[in-house]
């Protein structure tokens, strides 16, 4: 594996701080191409509900908002994730907002358990459900999840206090990420870039809450503000310039910096440029989400207004994205889970230290 490259506070801020990063993107995708040739890991992404309990102030899902709300049966989203399967995805990914009740938990407990076992534990099931119970992160673990999504949404405790309500607490997060590494999920986080109040420091110090946390996996993009949502009217607040690219240097710094972990190339950066994601991978992400949600939900899994859908159904959005990254020379691979290295190198190393 590659030897990790360090990173002081000072040298991550003039990374951000780049006029022409073109340097620090080349530097990021050789370091890509070493560890994952020009192959793109996929994760079909299904949503199954858009309720949630939470009142995030940047979301266009909070449970406030008044929206068409839609839960499919179970045996929907079974069924999804085995065609999926069929398809040759290594892996899928259950999104939805945040629901803690036991009802909720035993629903998707029994989701993963029928999707594990119709796919005799070959599918990779990663799940993003929001912050719940250590219990209930158990009771999906042993059912057969391996990886759990949760963003930090900013490491910065003053700014995740101002972009959510009151009852959204910072050290609930914080917890529920460290609940995860202990069961043993290979974890992933991230942040929105270009935040209201946000700085080029709160941007360095996420990826070094990243590195110090030691995830699996990285999942960021641009903050998109939603008009039908509170923090829009803050939008004026938003200090930093030229959210994409800084987007753009997040990621390859993040690759530099976190060496074998899994980026994603997320839909968030399509909102601000057609060419988002192709950009993003060439500049240190190795993962894409082609979405496997049907068309007849995704309409009110909109996050973003101006997120033109653009496909027809799930095989459309698959050979779209296929044709784009044939575009840049780069591959989807098929029938493999896509493990993040990180979690096995962290692994060896969280052993290592146990034995001294
Ligand atoms: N802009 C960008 N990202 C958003 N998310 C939610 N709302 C927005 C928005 N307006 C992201 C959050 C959340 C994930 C599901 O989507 O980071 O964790
Ligand atoms: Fe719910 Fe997640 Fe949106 Fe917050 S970000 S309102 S938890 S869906």
């Amino acid at each position: 594996m590659e030897k990790e490259i360090f990173f002081s506070k000072k040298e991550i801020i003039e990374s951000l701080s780049l006029k022409d990063p073109r340097d620090l993107f080349f530097c990021a995708d050789r370091l890509s191409q070493k560890l994952f040739d020009n192959k793109v890991y996929i994760r079909g992404i299904i949503e199954p509900t858009n309720f949630c309990q939470k009142n995030c102030f940047y979301c266009a899902l909070r449970k406030e908002r008044q929206i068409s709300r839609y839960k499919m049966m179970k045996e929907e989203i079974v069924d999804l994730a085995f065609c999926a399967y069929q398809k040759g995805y290594g892996s899928i990914v259950i999104q939805t907002g945040e629901n803690k009740s036991q009802e909720n938990i035993n629903f998707f407990v029994d989701v993963v358990r029928r999707v594990s076992q119709k796919t005799s534990g070959k599918l990779g099931i990663t799940l993003s459900l929001g912050e719940l119970s250590k219990e209930a992160y158990l009771q999906l673990f042993e059912a057969g999840a391996s990886r759990y999504l949760l963003r930090i949404e900013s490491s910065s405790q003053k700014l995740y206090e101002n972009i959510h309500p009151h009852d959204h607490l910072f050290d609930e997060r914080l917890r529920a990420l460290e609940d995860l590494k202990e069961i043993g999920y290979q974890v992933g986080s991230g942040v929105m870039i270009g935040l209201p109040f946000q700085t080029i420091d709160d941007l360095a110090e996420d990826l070094l809450f990243f590195k110090k946390f030691d995830f699996d996996m990285i999942g960021m993009g641009p903050y998109i503000p939603h008009i039908d949502t509170p923090l829009y009217l803050y939008r004026d607040r938003i200090i930093l310039k030229d959210v994409f690219n800084l987007s753009l240097k997040m990621i390859a710094i993040a690759r530099l910096l976190l060496n074998d972990v899994n980026i994603a190339a997320t839909t968030a950066l399509d909102v601000l440029d057609p060419k988002g994601r192709e950009k993003a991978l060439l500049c240190g992400a190795n993962v894409i989400m082609p979405i496997c949600t049907p068309l007849k939900y995704r309409k009110d899994y909109k996050l973003y207004v101006n997120n033109f859908l653009g496909y027809k159904n799930a095989e459309d959005c698959l050979n779209r994205l296929n044709l784009r990254l044939k575009g840049i020379n780069k591959e989807m691979i098929f029938y493999h889970l896509g493990d993040p290295f990180h979690y096995f190198s962290r692994r060896k190393k969280e052993d290592a230290h146990k034995q001294i």
